[in-house]
């Protein structure tokens, strides 16, 4: 613990002599984004605004929890309801590395906004070791444009200030623990959030859905954890497939998508176990997803893949 409390002191002294002028943080409520607000909280204070990007890409209930978990800390948060001009720049679009470019590009152009108007002149980022590594850096190839790292475009008139860049997941978690951060319990969450379990266009409906099938596998999960039928896996959440099958509703055939299943169990995300969730649990998932998505999803498939050679995600 003490030797936490150091890094944490060493990462507050930082910031305190990377910044100097008003500061914007993207908050998402995730571990990462937390650990870098509340450092930097800490660091310059009243010089930090924090803005919570609602991208339409978020779990279920997740924008008001995170609100709250802001408001019990202190810190003051901003709600930005950008759905809209997430879906709208993204309507058409499947290819995944261009998904990730446009949330990206809009995500800063929110914050430039957002920027404009409390005039921040420093950006700070809860980019982990992971997300720069699998980005291409070092000697590494590009295996994915992850949105904190390969959307940032040139033109950008802030400073980046990432104080987790040497962290990894199961450290900052240890951070995040040592500063009494709500959420540093809670399974990791992607940046670009539910888009990279959205196969296919990002439409409402599509990404409504792939919120309910991971709220069902979240709450399944839990629930069968707490009945000790199973351990609570690293990761675990649903992701949905433009795959369309035929189903049975009473007499007709209907053609639905698929929802894929996705547990592991990991250290650090960047190598990862599929984990071997009993059948009954995934029955009882099964049947709530297709009930809960009647005629748009009728079949639910289990990912057992490792990785490598998969990721964790989908896309
Ligand atoms: P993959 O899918 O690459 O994921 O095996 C490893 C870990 O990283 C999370 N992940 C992301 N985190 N921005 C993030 O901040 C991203 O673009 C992103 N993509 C994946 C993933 O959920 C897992 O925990």
């Amino acid at each position: 613990m003490m030797q936490t409390q150091m890094l944490i002191d060493e990462a507050v002294e930082t910031l305190q002599t990377q910044i100097d002028d008003t500061a914007i943080i993207a908050c998402s409520g995730g571990i990462d984004s937390s650990v870098a607000a509340v450092l930097a909280h800490r660091a310059v204070g009243s010089l930090l605004h924090c803005v919570y990007v609602d991208t339409g890409f978020m779990r279920k209930g997740e924008t008001d929890e995170v609100r709250e978990m802001f408001n019990d800390m202190g810190i003051e948060i901003k709600v930005v309801d950008a759905s809209d001009r997430f879906f709208n720049s993204l309507q058409g679009i499947t290819d995944p590395e261009e998904k990730r470019k446009i949330i990206g590009e809009q995500f800063i152009r929110v914050f430039e906004e957002e920027q404009r108007s409390c005039g921040a002149k420093f950006l700070i980022q809860g980019t982990i070791a992971p997300d720069w590594i699998e980005s291409g850096g070092g000697e590494r190839d590009v295996i994915k444009s992850h949105h904190n790292v390969g959307g940032l475009p040139e033109d950008v008139d802030l400073t980046i200030v990432e104080p987790l860049h040497e962290f990894y997941k199961d450290e900052v978690r240890i951070i995040a623990r040592e500063l009494g951060i709500k959420s540093s319990e809670r399974q990791p969450f992607p940046g670009p959030g539910l888009a990279v379990r959205v196969l296919g266009e990002l439409t409402r409906s599509r990404v409504e859905a792939c919120r309910e099938a991971c709220h069902i596998v979240e709450t399944g999960l839990l629930q069968a954890a707490s009945e000790g039928k199973c351990e609570i896996p690293w990761q675990y959440f649903a992701a949905l497939l433009p795959v369309r099958s035929v189903g049975v509703h009473g007499d007709t055939r209907v053609h639905g998508e698929t929802i894929v299943v996705r547990a592991v169990t990991s250290l650090d995300g960047m190598s990862a176990k599929y984990s071997p969730i009993p059948h009954e649990v995934l029955a009882k998932i099964s049947t709530e997803i297709t009930n809960a998505l009647k005629g748009q999803v009728n079949r639910v498939v289990y990912d057992i893949t490792h990785k490598p050679p998969g990721t964790i995600e989908w896309e």
